[in-house]
């Protein structure tokens, strides 16, 4: 077991789910992991595996319809440890760390920035509100944090709306606006997915280096391999709802044991990991969260299968800190 200084956040059997009357989706379904103190956790899966759940679990910002039905979370960033052991849409204690000690960013910036307000004001706002400083000081920090992501002309800019910046400086915006209370943990949802490739590596370039003066813990949700390999220190890989394999960058890109990562690996091309092979799609499609079924959700898709995949959820293996939700590893390995 882990010392439990260099954790920051302790993620403990999420399940949040979506009644929609004709049917329950199970988004998230038992989902545990650990942020270390300064590090960047990359969550990668195909679109739908419940990334974007479980990042608006931990922050208690869930849609109407969602439920969150167990889960416990610890947060280490304060003297004394902050337990959430009742999850509940927008919680007391989380609306408290949230902004301040959480920040957040999604992919759309749209959906966050509010069009009537100069950027400026949004950004001093949480400064104001979570912070005794003054206006000036907020106004000189806003510019302090516009610079470091590269805006120029940044005090100008405070005026300015947010249709006035482009896409990429819209997100670029967003970035300093979740970064402007320094927050010891940022939960980034496809921070770049609606950016174009060379937009994409500067932003990430200029976000590693904001986190790196600053310390801070990164969760990177994206579902590009590329990024993972390039940003994370670890990795969680989700598959309907549930992590399949955890480890470091190392342990998940270089020498993955499931099936669905291996199964990923193969789809995608990852700079730097096996240049030269040949891209292959994942046989099938994902099933239908709904109708989860008994055994390994994976099960349908995988080469691997036997029948105790199909009748009893496989239990995790755990060799030096990595982790593997499997029946068949010696299997996989050999094949
Ligand atoms: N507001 C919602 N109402 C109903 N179902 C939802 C809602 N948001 C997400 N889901 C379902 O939860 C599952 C996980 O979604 P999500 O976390 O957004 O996936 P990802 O971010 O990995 O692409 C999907 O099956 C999706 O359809
Ligand atoms: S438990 Fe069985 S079906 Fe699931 S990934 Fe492993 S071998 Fe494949
Ligand atoms: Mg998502």
């Amino acid at each position: 077991m882990r010392s439990q200084h260099d954790l920051l956040l302790k993620v403990e059997n999420l399940e949040t789910s979506f009644d929609l009357g004709s049917r329950v989706v199970k988004a998230v379904n038992g989902v545990s992991f650990t942020v270390k103190k300064g590090k960047t956790l990359g969550v990668v899966g195909e679109s739908g595996c419940g990334k974007s759940v479980t990042a608006h679990t931990i922050l208690q910002l869930l849609p109407r319809l969602g439920k969150i039905n167990a889960g416990h979370i610890t947060y280490y960033g304060k003297e004394e440890a902050v337990v959430l052991n009742r999850l509940e849409r927008n919680g007391r204690k989380m609306r408290s760390i949230r902004g301040k000690e959480i920040g957040m960013i999604f992919q759309d910036p749209m959906a966050s920035l509010n069009p009537v307000y100069t950027i400026g004001n949004q950004i001093c706002e949480a400064l104001l509100q979570h912070d005794a400083m003054s206006k000036k000081e907020a106004a000189d920090r806003a510019v302090e944090m516009l610079s470091l992501l590269g805006i120029p002309s940044a005090r100008a800019r405070l005026k300015d709306y947010p249709h006035q910046f482009s896409g990429g400086m819209k997100q670029r915006v967003m970035i300093a606006m979740a970064m402007v209370c320094n927050p010891k943990l940022l939960i980034a949802d496809e921070p770049t997915t609606a950016l174009d490739v060379t937009i994409q590596a500067q932003i990430l370039e200029l976000m590693k280096d904001v986190q790196k003066k600053y310390d801070t813990s990164v969760i990177l949700i994206t579902h590009n391999m590329g990024i993972v390999s390039d940003m994370a220190d670890e990795v969680a890989v989700m598959y309907m709802g549930k992590i399949v394999e955890f480890g470091t960058v190392e342990q998940v890109l270089s020498r993955p044991q499931h099936p669905y990562t291996r199964a990923l690996l193969r789809s995608v091309p990852v700079l730097g990991i096996r240049r030269n092979m040949r891209l292959e799609t994942i046989r099938g499609s994902t099933p239908d969260p709904s109708e989860m079924p008994e055994g390994c959700a994976f099960a349908p898709r995988c080469d691997f299968a036997t029948d105790r995949c199909r009748s009893a959820p496989p239990q995790t293996d755990e060799g030096q800190g990595h982790l593997v939700r499997c029946w068949n590893l010696e299997e996989v390995r050999k094949g």
